[in-house]
């Protein structure tokens, strides 16, 4: 019997931080051995919780949450998102420019299936959240990668961005702060960027969902202030701010001249009426969530929780002999490597491996961030700062053996 044969577009797509090493962790676990999980930016797993007024918010509303809504969102909710963007200085959202979906996820989905003919190009930074990849080439597109090499603070050189541009290049990706690298780009990065967006009419999608997580007074610039009348769609959440991941909400806003998006608005809007509307439950957290007192500013300030395991993390590379690190500006991810001159010869996929079989931690390869070079591993900063301190203990092991054994690949002697 001929077997069913998935799409050929798959074959190109990946998202290891729920891939081949978390599943092989799963079964570690279910043999029964204790594992250490820092692949995923998953709050609610690491006692953090949702704040008390926005699960009142849903309590309150059940019974209002049960009929299809809007296909864009609650009108209260996107009223709330409007607020949020003008405070910031965005140009031209009003409610008919705003879209709510399930959760960032679905709206990286539509904002490209939106905009993408067959053959277009995308650029997106190099490490990406896999995503932004995976999104581009399911809907027709080609991923160009633009580097944020860790020796320029991992930030994006613009003059290597316009380079990159071509007759069918269609959009800019930023991630700002980053995932995985806990940058936060300064404003005079960001002009130069619009800059070369508006040289080449390139629509620009801009990845916020880190937006107040926060570290030592790093300030964070919205883009869609400095790109004006440019198009631009900026993305944001619950997920992460607002430690509410299960949630499944997140919206984009869409500024600039109107005439100039007028049509992608409604292209928008149909494949948010297609889908029919977000879960609208979840719905009545945004408007607290924007518009009463924040919360993410106790945990990111020194003694916070996100502050302290941040340091904690700092410190070990630091004290390491194999590991070095840009500190990340915010986010909640560290994004670390191996020198080459502590182990020459290192992969970090089989390191991976190595540490999730020996040391019983799991955390996500480098390379499954869409970048090139194998050093570097992605870890949240959600652990309690006792357990990740264990971690770097555990990976120094690892590390100790590896280097002891260091000596080129088997395909590189050959
Ligand atoms: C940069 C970035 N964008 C989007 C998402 C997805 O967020 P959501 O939970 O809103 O779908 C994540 C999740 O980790 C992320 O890191």
């Amino acid at each position: 019997m001929s077997s069913i044969k998935p799409s050929a577009h798959l074959a190109e797509v990946r998202y290891e931080i729920r891939g081949a090493l978390t599943r092989r962790a799963r079964d570690m676990e279910a043999a029964g051995q204790p594992i250490i999980k820092l692949n995923i930016g998953n709050p609610g797993r690491y006692g953090f919780t949702t704040p008390t007024h926005l699960r009142e918010a849903i309590a309150t509303h059940l019974g209002d949450s049960e009929a299809y809504g809007h296909e864009q969102g609650l009108e209260e909710a996107r009223d709330a998102i409007v607020a949020q963007q003008a405070a910031r200085g965005a140009v031209g959202v009003d409610a008919e420019h705003v879209f709510i979906g399930n959760g960032v996820s679905e709206l990286i989905d539509i904002s490209l299936r939106a905009l993408l003919q067959p053959g277009d190009e995308v650029l997106l930074p190099s490490p990406d959240y896999p995503l932004w990849s995976a999104a581009t080439i399911l809907n027709d597109g080609s991923p160009r990668y633009y580097r944020c090499l860790a020796e320029n603070g991992h930030l994006p050189d613009p003059d290597e961005i316009d380079a990159l541009v071509g007759p069918r290049t269609r959009a800019l990706v930023l991630i700002n702060p980053n995932n995985p690298t806990g940058a936060v780009y300064p404003r005079a990065l960001l002009e130069r960027i619009v800059a070369v967006a508006r040289k080449h009419h390139l629509l620009l999608l801009c990845d916020e969902i880190y937006d107040e997580i926060l570290y030592d007074g790093t300030p964070f610039q919205p883009l869609a202030a400095v790109a004006g009348d440019h198009p631009c769609v900026s993305f944001g959440g619950l997920s992460k701010v607002h430690r509410a991941c299960g949630y499944r909400v997140g919206w984009m806003s869409l500024s600039g001249a109107k005439a100039r998006i007028a049509e992608y608005r409604d292209a928008l809007q149909l494949l948010a009426a297609l889908r029919l509307c977000a879960n609208v439950t979840a719905q009545w957290a945004v408007r607290p969530a924007l518009l009463d007192k924040p919360t993410i500013g106790e945990l990111t300030a020194p003694g916070g929780r996100l502050h302290e395991a941040r340091r904690i993390v700092l410190d070990h590379v630091a004290a390491s002999p194999y590991l070095d690190c840009v500190s990340p500006g915010g986010a909640i991810y560290a994004f670390p490597w191996v020198r080459a001159d502590a182990i020459a010869h290192f992969d970090d996929t089989a390191f991976a491996l190595r540490l999730l079989e020996e040391e019983g931690v799991l955390v996500v390869p480098g390379t499954s961030f869409n970048l090139h070079a194998s050093r570097h591993l992605r870890l949240t900063l959600l652990p309690e700062p006792a357990q990740l301190a264990e971690v770097f203990t555990r990976m120094d092991r690892v590390l100790g053996r590896m280097a002891a054994e260091d000596r080129p690949p088997a395909s590189a002697v050959a």
